[in-house]
């Protein structure tokens, strides 16, 4: 009985000392919210709104589990978008434009150590301050890493994995390590359909499918396993894109 006494005892005393823990440990990271300089809130645990920013339009999403340093150094255009699993290191300040989207991973960082004749190592006390500016219509691929100080011209493409250490001109299609220029959109067509106001936001959801030639061949037997019967087959056919 006495046995059985003391013990509830003691598992009651450690919740106690682990409530208290949670508390303080909280306590701990809203002061550093309101007093540091920038807000780092842990990956999964923080949603964020458009007060958080600099600046920040309408239409825009962004997903739970992206990760900013710095929000008050950030400016964000209208119905642009960033994936889960950004994460975003905005001290150098970051610019993400209108109708702009950033693919799940990607990794921005704007600000780099100083080591070339610094007075420490590995790096020295200064921070070189390097925004990132990404300007409107961008499509940036799923993880893709940007370096500090690389700005991203209009209606740039930016393919998956690509590491971007220098300037991208506008309209270009960029991929690889270092990234390199492949090609450039059709520059007549995106400026009819920006003059059409045909901007689609990155984060709308998009219904239509269409299967191109090549995967019905390379697929013919296993789309069905996928769930793409004839039917649907056929409707994706008639669907956007050409045959
Ligand atoms: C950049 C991109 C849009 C180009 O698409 P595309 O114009 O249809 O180009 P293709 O698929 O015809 O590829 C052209 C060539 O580049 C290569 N390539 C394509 N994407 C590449 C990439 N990200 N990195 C390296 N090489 C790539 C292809 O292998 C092909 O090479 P080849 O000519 O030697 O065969 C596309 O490849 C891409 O990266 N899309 C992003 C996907 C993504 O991240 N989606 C989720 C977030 S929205």
């Amino acid at each position: 009985m006495a046995l059985r006494g003391t013990i509830s005892r003691r598992l009651r005393n450690m919740h106690n000392a682990s409530r208290l823990l949670v508390r303080i440990l909280s306590w701990f990271r809203l002061s550093q919210a309101l007093l540091g300089g920038h807000r780092y809130y842990s990956q999964f645990e923080h949603q964020y709104c458009p007060e958080d920013f600099r600046a920040c339009g309408e239409g825009t999403v962004i997903c739970k589990g992206v990760c900013f340093l710095s929000t008050n150094r950030v400016t964000i255009g209208k119905c642009a978008y960033i994936a889960p699993g950004c994460y975003i290191h905005a001290g150098g300040g970051f610019h993400l434009g209108d109708y702009s989207g950033l693919g799940a991973g990607t990794t921005i960082i704007t600000i780099e150590h100083h080591h070339a004749g610094a007075e420490s190592i590995p790096f020295g006390e200064l921070r070189l301050v390097k925004p990132v500016y990404i300007e409107d219509y961008v499509w940036v691929g799923a993880n893709v890493s940007i370096l500090p100080g690389v700005r991203v011209g209009e209606g740039a493409i930016l393919g998956l994995g690509s590491v971007v250490s220098r300037d991208v001109p506008a309209m270009a299609i960029v991929m690889g390590n270092p990234a390199q220029v492949i090609g450039h959109r059709n520059q007549k067509a995106f400026e009819q359909l920006k003059a059409q106001g045909a901007a689609r936001s990155p984060a709308e959801r998009s219904d239509k499918l269409w299967i191109p030639p090549l995967t019905r061949r390379k697929y013919a037997a296993i789309l069905k396993e996928f769930g793409f019967d004839e039917q649907d087959y056929v409707a994706y056919k008639r669907g956007p894109g050409h045959d």
